[in-house]
């Protein structure tokens, strides 16, 4: 039954091959499969584990820790930091850069990472998930925070892992985006989703509605032509999931298509979308387009922005390419005022032409 199965460390050898870097990405890659391991029997031991719950700790972002936030970040670092190949690491949970303790070699590679994504939902015992973004560091310094902000089309490479029903972790080395479940009975990922495609076009979209207020036009637009379904503009009905664990939501749209929007909304002025840039955003949108989807802010394409600090947020719009790009139009109609109507000066809102004015 085991025979022939290829496992992550032999499918690393060959995808890797030719690649600058080669044996220390898929050694990093590794350890970085180790973490997820632990990370995986933690979660999956749910409430017998003691350690479900909210801390009285925030995170940089001002977002209540909690303890399975901490141990996955911990378990993150310790798997990472000894191999020799990390210049340094950045966390979700980190305020600042962590550098490699001096005990240890330093490599030629970053690791950038969202140790619990979705961790509010482990407290309810739905999926959740880690993200993790490498980036290179060909130079003698020690990584600066300057060093970190490299625009996502330069990632080395990226990938996921979603504790659910089967644990498994889902990466790009940019040569396509690949899945592996975890067999726990030997302990080992094996290639189960090779090549991931999403399809073109698709019938179902992932959106947080208690935010439609908040929304620019661009958006509504979009939703409101997918709730009125067959009766509308895109005369077929669409079905709507939202589950507050993008790893989950992408996973999804990974294996059947849709699309997930975080966009840009008017909730807090000081944050232009919700999820964070360098270990969110980046690592997702790399998986996308590498498995055919299309992942932007609406306005640009999510893998060419610049990143201007560690944290920083950015709308999102990913999945099934024709979707995005039908969302892509909107804001761009918006943008130009193409999406309204001419309406002449004489029949503004102030206008003495307005029926209630001539009263
Ligand atoms: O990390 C941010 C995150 O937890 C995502 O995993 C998820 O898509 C989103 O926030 C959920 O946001 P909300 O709480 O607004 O539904
Ligand atoms: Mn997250």
């Amino acid at each position: 039954m085991y025979l022939g199965r290829t496992t992550l460390s032999k499918f690393l050898i060959q995808q890797l091959e030719g690649i600058e870097g080669a044996s220390d990405l898929g050694a990093l890659l590794v350890d970085v499969a180790a973490a997820v391991k632990a990370i995986s029997a933690m979660t999956a031991k749910g409430a017998l584990s003691g350690v479900l719950g909210a801390l009285e700790s925030r995170n940089v972002q001002g977002e209540r820790q909690t303890r399975l936030d901490v141990m996955a970040n911990d378990e993150m670092l310790r798997s990472c930091e000894w191999g020799g190949l990390l210049a340094g690491m950045a966390s979700e949970e980190l305020e600042e850069p962590y550098a490699i303790p001096g005990e240890f070699a330093r490599g030629k590679f970053l690791l950038v990472f969202d140790p619990l994504d979705g961790s509010s939902n482990a407290d309810v015992n739905v999926s959740v998930g880690t993200i993790f973004s490498v980036l290179r560091h060909d130079q003698a310094h020690c990584p600066r925070t300057g060093d970190y902000l490299q625009p996502g089309r330069q990632q080395a490479a990226a990938g996921y892992a979603i504790y659910g029903p089967a644990t498994m972790l889902v990466i790009t080395v940019g040569k396509g985006t690949h899945g592996f479940t975890l067999d726990r009975e030997i302990g080992n990922f094996i290639l189960t989703h090779q090549d991931l495609t999403i399809p073109a076009d698709s019938s179902e979209f992932a959106i947080n509605t208690s935010n439609a207020r908040f929304w620019e036009p661009p958006v509504h637009r979009y939703v409101t032509e997918c709730q009125t379904g067959k009766s509308g503009e895109r005369g077929r009905d669409f079905n709507m999931r939202w589950i507050a664990s993008m790893v989950a939501e992408v996973h999804r749209i990974l294996i059947r298509g849709g699309v997930f929007m975080y966009p840009k909304d008017t909730k807090d002025p000081r944050k232009p979308g919700r999820l964070r840039l360098l270990y969110e955003a980046n690592p997702i949108s790399l998986l996308v387009e590498q498995a055919g989807g299309r992942a932007s802010t609406g306005r640009q394409r999510l893998l060419d922005v610049v990143p201007e600090s560690l944290h920083q947020r950015v709308p999102v719009i990913l999945g099934s390419r024709q979707e995005v790009e039908r969302i892509e139009r909107y804001h761009g109609e918006y943008d130009c005022g193409t999406d309204r109507p001419f309406i002449s000066p004489l029949f503004n809102e102030r206008s003495l032409f307005r029926p209630e004015s001539r009263a």
